[in-house]
Parts: structure tokens; sequence; C-alpha cells
């Protein structure tokens, strides 16, 4: 099963993750790292930036999980404007290393295996960090994705357009269609880490971590990876039935042994 952590706060949580980056690079400076979007690594891009203060990330390479379709790269929220603007500026990384899946419509029917062989020609992604939809998605693979899908192209959910409007003008702004890596692309990671912040994705962790393995709930795939952590607050939490256990799991873990 995964490794459950219960932090007190996002800033918590982000200097956690960081710390294992951080334990990475130094172990692998070309180490590969699999970049999520949205408001919930924010905090872990954040504290990497204080703790990667004279720690050379130029070597580093990324992949991220997902881009809308039909949206130019460089409209600001793009996931290309996105990543460039949260990770690959603050953390000096070199933008010739760092992908983001191509969401032209025009080159879509290829440019999914692009992106796979893309990864694999890296060596695969060291650690991927992941967050999670309140619909339970991760990537962008929406509710029946299979857990052996690949890069390729997706429709967005309602509940997922209706999350991801407070990025956009209005919710007709909001991309119909994503390119994700799938599921199948994910669970190649070597390591992977959720987070998730606030009640509103108590329900989404919960079954990813503890519900049944299904593709109605695509996060849950993580049960099928031998080295998954979760990283939650304690909103986030508070449908996990094994809270307690996990508590005492991490605070007697044998030291030294990081995420
Ligand atoms: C983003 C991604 C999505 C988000 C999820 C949660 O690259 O793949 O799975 O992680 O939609 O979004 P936030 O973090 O904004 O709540």
């Amino acid at each position: 099963m995964a490794e459950v952590v219960i932090v007190s706060s996002p800033e918590d949580a982000g200097t956690l993750v960081a710390a294992e980056i951080v334990r990475l690079v130094g172990r692998d400076p070309q180490a590969v790292l699999g970049l999520a979007t949205g408001s919930t690594p924010l905090p872990v891009y954040r504290a990497l930036r204080k703790q990667a203060a004279g720690v050379d990330l130029s070597g580093v390479r990324g992949f991220a999980l997902d881009e809308y379709v039909g949206i130019a790269p460089e409209h600001p929220e793009s996931y290309a404007s996105v990543i460039r603007r949260e990770v690959v500026e603050p953390l000096g990384l070199d933008p010739k290393l760092v992908h983001v899946p191509d969401g032209d419509p025009e080159r879509i029917a290829v440019s999914g295996e692009e992106y796979e062989r893309a990864i694999e020609a890296a060596g695969g992604v060291d650690l991927q960090i992941l967050g999670i939809g309140t619909d339970g998605h991760l990537g962008f693979n929406e509710p029946g994705s299979s857990f052996a899908s690949r890069t390729r192209v997706k429709t967005l959910t309602a509940q997922t357009r209706r999350d991801n409007a407070r990025f956009f003008p209005s919710l007709d702004d909001v991309p119909r269609h994503c390119i994700t890596q799938g599921l199948g692309t994910i669970l190649r990671a070597r390591h992977l880490v959720l987070l998730a912040f606030g009640a509103g994705k108590a329900a989404a962790v919960a079954g990813a971590v503890e519900g049944p393995l299904t593709a109605s709930l695509p996060a849950s795939a993580i049960q099928l990876h031998p080295h998954a952590t979760v990283v939650v607050d304690e909103e986030a939490a508070s449908q996990l039935r094994m809270a307690e256990y996990y508590r005492y799991a991490w605070e007697n873990k044998p030291a030294g042994q990081g995420l």
C-alpha cells in the first residue's frame, strides 16, 4: 500500500517533498522529475526554491503530466506557461530539458507517442509529483481511464472544468480537451508522490488509498505501485479509515529512509 504521511499544512508537505527531491538530485544531478501543475504542487516548488539555493539544478530533467488542447503554449494558463513560470524560471532549470505534452490539435495524433518515446529516452521518471482531482483523476485521466493507458487526448469532465474555471475568465474559456500522460505512463515512474490538501479532496484521497482498485477512481491506480507516497493535510486525510495507523507508521519509520 501507499505510505501515507499526514502533515499539518501544505507548507510542511512542500518542505518534506522538496527535501526528498534535493536528496534525489544529490544522488543524480540529471534526475528526471514528473511535474504536476494546478495549485497542489506549488508549495513543493516554493520549498524547493529555498532548499535548493546553492544546489545546481541545471541538469535536472522534467516531464509535465499534461497540457490543455486548443490553447496556445503562450496562453498564460497553458501548462507550458505554468511550468515555465512556476518551475523552470524560479528553480533555474534548463528549459531545453523540461518537456510539456504538445496540445496542438494539428499534431495530437502523434504527440502522445512522441511524448512516451521522450520519457523512455530519458530513462523514465524518477520522482513523479501528483495532485488528485475531486473526481479522483490522476494527471487528467478522468474516471474510466484504463490503468494501462499511455499519453493521449482525453475529454475533461464537467467537474474538472468547473474546478479549473478559477484559472480562466469564465467556465466557457476552460478547454474541453487535454493531452495527458496515461495511468500506465504514470505507473512506470520509479516513485509516485501524490499530494492533496483540503476537505474537497478527502473523498478522492480515501478512494485512492483505501477504496477498491477501479478505473472509476483513476487515482486508485497508485495501489499498484511499489513505491507510492501520499502526503496530505488533516482535512484531506479526514476520510481515511486507517489514519491512526498511518501516523503511527510514520512516527516509527526507521531513520534515514526518506520518503
Ligand atoms: C495537473 C494535474 C491534475 C491536478 C488535479 C488537482 O497537472 O495533472 O491531476 O493535479 O486536477 O488540481 P489542483 O492541484 O489545482 O487541485
